[in-house]
């Protein structure tokens, strides 16, 4: 496939995409893409590019032949790790194929209830099309000035028809963070009769700490997470969320089949992969070098953008006069992505240290 089938094979998968809401991926590269090419920079998705981690993959690999029996041990071993892990126990985790599906739990928990949802705008929307349609009304509350999340606009859009506020932090397509004393302060105010779903996917680039000590004063609080990040495992698809245990119960009943969506193999790369935190912490380190150097080549470049607590990074493309997504598909770097309509405001995810210096010889 030579350079001009790809970007014409890429806007075809673009129009499709305006049609299937479950292919998201696929807005970015064509689902082919890398069995012709070697050389594509995914930079769409904020995947970890340095995972599994080396015990992940060794684990998932000796569970392959075990894979003609149910993992219900391995469930329970996730479950009890990531209880410990989180001073909390097996019964406040909930598993998922990836947080995405408990995102989807918890917004249908809501949805079930008729009423309202809340949530800021832009953010990680993949939970809202199916809430929709099961009757939930939908108030988006915009960022503030400097794209943080408004937890006080939040709280005074909600009344007494909100079900569910929902929070990313730190948020998703920005990368701002709110401190974790003023997110305590918000779980604290929101009456018990309204869920927060708190998405903390990218916690561990951030330096704030977990809301997961105040699941059991706040049954009403479900924080989703997941090994797709950090932990590098985004097609192994486990997720988790951690709530008090009557929540989980709740939780569970609107799963079709309990804690069961994730499969043998993945479930052995999330344990191992808990037990190695200096991958994590390679990571996230990785991570802070490459995004150093975008920082570096966007100032250069003359774009303003917003400094980071997650593995990507939210800049204008205004005052740079050109099409920074054009540019930088023509040298095969894919995934710039524009939230915004009619700004300049594109993410852009971070990948090795090699691949971001790529980006900044193109954008130099
Ligand atoms: C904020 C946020 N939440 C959740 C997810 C879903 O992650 P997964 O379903 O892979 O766990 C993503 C993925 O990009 C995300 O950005």
């Amino acid at each position: 496939m030579n350079r001009r089938q790809l970007l014409q094979h890429t806007a075809l998968a673009t129009a499709a995409f305006a049609f299937s809401r479950d292919s998201f991926a696929r807005m970015m590269y064509p689902a082919d893409m890398d069995r012709y090419t070697a050389d594509i920079i995914r930079l769409g998705s904020n995947e970890n590019p340095h995972g599994p981690s080396p015990a992940a993959r060794k684990a998932m690999m000796d569970t392959v032949a075990d894979s003609n029996r149910y993992p219900w041990d391995m469930t329970a071993k996730l479950q009890e790790k990531l209880g410990a892990h989180f001073g909390l126990t097996a019964k406040h985790v909930i598993i998922g194929a990836g947080s995405s599906e408990l995102l989807g739990v918890a917004a249908t928990w809501a949805a079930l209830k008729k009423g309202n949802a809340v949530a800021p705008d832009p953010t990680f929307r993949l939970w809202i099309p199916a809430a929709s349609r099961l009757g939930i009304d939908i108030r988006m509350v915009p960022l503030d000035n400097k794209k943080v999340t408004d937890l006080q606009q939040l709280l005074d859009k909600a009344d007494s028809g909100t079900r569910m506020i929902y929070v990313c932090n730190p948020a998703n397509p920005t990368g701002t963070i709110v401190p974790a004393a003023q997110l305590r302060e918000f779980i604290k105010r929101v009456p018990a009769s309204c869920m927060i779903l708190l998405d903390e996917a990218y916690t561990e680039f951030s330096s704030e700490p977990s809301m997961a000590n105040m699941v059991d004063a706040h049954p009403n609080l479900v924080i989703a997470k997941t090994f797709s990040k950090a932990y590098g495992m985004a097609g192994a698809r486990v997720g988790y969320a951690l709530a008090h245990p009557d929540t989980i119960k709740e939780l569970n009943s609107l799963q079709p089949w309990a804690n069961a969506g994730a499969s043998a193999v993945s479930l052995a790369g999330a344990i191992a992969s808990i037990d190695d935190q200096k991958f994590v912490a390679y990571c996230v380190n990785e991570n802070k070098k490459a995004k150093a150097i975008l920082y570096a080549a966007l100032e250069k470049a003359g774009m303003p953008y917003i400094p980071s607590s997650t593995s990507f990074v939210y800049f204008d493309t205004k005052p740079f006069g050109k099409d920074v997504r054009t540019l930088l598909e023509s040298k095969n770097i894919f995934g710039t992505r524009i939230f915004e309509e009619n700004t300049g405001w594109r993410r852009l995810s971070i990948g090795t240290v090699k691949e971001m210096e790529e980006v900044a010889k193109v954008l130099g």
